[in-house]
């Protein structure tokens, strides 16, 4: 928890001064609590975008960007990767420790009962074009949910906030799958429950009827990592949003829902199908300096997707391992000649190289490779948006667990700087 010190901060605005507490929490940045700024001295801050401005106070996920550093609990994202499972870090995320063998079985068993959804729900698909965009599926399905589940939406009761938290988790794979399939005109699969989690998803997004679905531990363990580095990432826009949404009262399933609908943007989760999307553009080798060119150009809208990040100024962590999960992937799949992958680390190399890329200290994020794993899995890259936001409803749930009950938390509302028109008196048409 934060402890107040004794250093203040004193801020003088003409005449009037007012000493602002400074908050330290366990580890990075000290905060400035500007809780009285306005009542005091009549003014709001401005932060466009919030790069500097603390929203909350959180115990599950820290960064340090300037370091590339990103803990769960305290626990290294490199290590959770390695070691552990996507539901044993789910636990971790909502719980604050990792689960020891009886809470483990208690919460898979917990998400495996949950993962089937209510029959009705399959008509909310037949809704939709069969080229409808699978993330504009999750927004629909997801948003519905509280009509199926209305027991679990009162947000004040521990017991129904737990309910919903799993049944989120546990559906959010098989609405998923089922977006997959409905796209292909396919019949959705049930969950098994024989299945982990990530075994269970890739059996419900490629099982037919017409022959008999053999796993394959190098994919599901591939995509358990994959959902783990994708699980949670402290307050990026997706999770704010999820916040924000829940600050008023709002049922679960519709918070996550529009955690789903933010993430869905280019520049954030929507960036891994951007990559994908760029780098078949880019083409070959020899395109990759216009592109960086372009990227460059200030008069340019164009970015290169899957660099830069708000936080990471330097390699974020979770590209790193999701570089070394794809070769190994790709390797271990027999995939020689990727000349996607090809483009991607050439590009890298030259970006990494390039005075703009380094002065502004644009490295590669979690973004970047994803994709390429995805595609060798057999995943479209209208899929990959959705596979981030199957592992980021771990995060938002926490997230949105931690708000609920933090005592401090009230409805978001910020405020802003007016540059409108000052008051003036109607004018009638005829006067126009
Ligand atoms: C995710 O917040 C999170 O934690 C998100 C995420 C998570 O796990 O939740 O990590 C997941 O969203 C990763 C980011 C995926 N998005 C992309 O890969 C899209 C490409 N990246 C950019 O659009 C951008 O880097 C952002 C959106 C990620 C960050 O934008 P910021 O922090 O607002 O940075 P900025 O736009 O102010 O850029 C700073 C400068 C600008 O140049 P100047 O105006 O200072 O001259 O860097 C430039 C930008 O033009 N810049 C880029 C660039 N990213 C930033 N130039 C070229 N290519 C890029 N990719």
């Amino acid at each position: 928890m934060t402890e107040k010190n004794f250093k203040k901060a004193k801020l003088i605005l003409d005449n009037k001064e007012l000493d602002l507490d400074i908050l330290n929490g366990s580890v990075g940045p000290s905060v400035l609590d500007i809780r009285n700024l306005y009542s005091k001295l009549g003014c709001f801050t401005y932060d466009p975008g919030y790069g500097a401005t603390g929203s909350c106070e959180s115990e599950i996920t820290y960064i340090n960007g300037e370091e590339g550093v990103l803990l769960h609990r305290g626990y290294p994202i490199e290590e959770l990767a390695k070691n552990s499972n996507f539901l044993e870090v789910a636990f971790l995320l909502l719980n604050g420790e990792l689960p020891n063998s009886d809470d483990k079985e208690e919460f898979e068993n917990a998400i495996t009962f949950h993962t089937m959804v209510h029959e009705q729900l399959i008509n909310f698909y037949r809704g939709f074009r069969r080229d409808a965009h699978p993330m504009a599926i999750m927004v629909g399905v997801v948003g519905a949910l509280s009509s199926f589940y209305p027991d679990s939406t009162n947000i004040n009761d521990p017991q129904q906030r737990l309910i919903s938290s799993r049944r989120l988790i546990a559906k959010i794979p098989t609405i998923a799958a089922m977006a997959f399939k409905y796209s292909l005109g396919q019949p959705f699969n049930y969950p098994q429950n024989k299945l982990n989690y990530s075994e269970n998803f890739l059996h419900m997004c490629f099982s037919v009827p017409a022959e008999e679905y053999k796993n394959n531990p190098v994919i599901s363990k591939a995509l358990d990592r994959i959902l783990i580095l994708h699980a949670d990432h402290e307050q990026n826009a997706s999770t704010s949003t999820v916040r924000i949404a829940g600050s008023s009262g709002a049922n679960p399933f519709a918070c996550i829902a529009s955690g789903i609908a933010s993430l869905w943007g280019p520049a954030h989760g929507g960036a891994n199908e951007a990559v994908l999307n760029m780098l078949a553009e880019i083409g070959s080798k020899e395109n990759i300096k216009k592109f960086v060119d372009k990227a460059k150009d200030k008069n340019d809208p164009f970015r290169l997707f899957g660099f830069g990040h708000r936080v990471y100024k330097n390699y974020d962590p979770r590209a790193s391992v999701m570089r070394e999960t794809c070769h190994e992937v790709l390797d271990l799949l027999g995939v020689k000649n990727e000349p996607l992958l090809d483009i991607a680390m050439e590009l890298e190399k030259i970006a990494l190289k390039d005075d703009y890329f380094v002065e502004k200290k644009l490295y590669p994020n979690v973004d970047f490779y994803s994709g390429i794993i995805l595609k060798a899995m057999g995943f479209p890259t209208e899929m990959f948006t959705v596979l981030f936001a199957v592992a980021r409803t771990v995060g938002w749930v926490a997230q949105w667990n931690e708000m609920i009950t933090d005592p401090v938390q009230r409805i978001g509302r910020p405020r802003q700087l007016y540059t409108g028109k000052t008051e003036r008196s109607f004018i009638k048409l005829q006067d126009r």
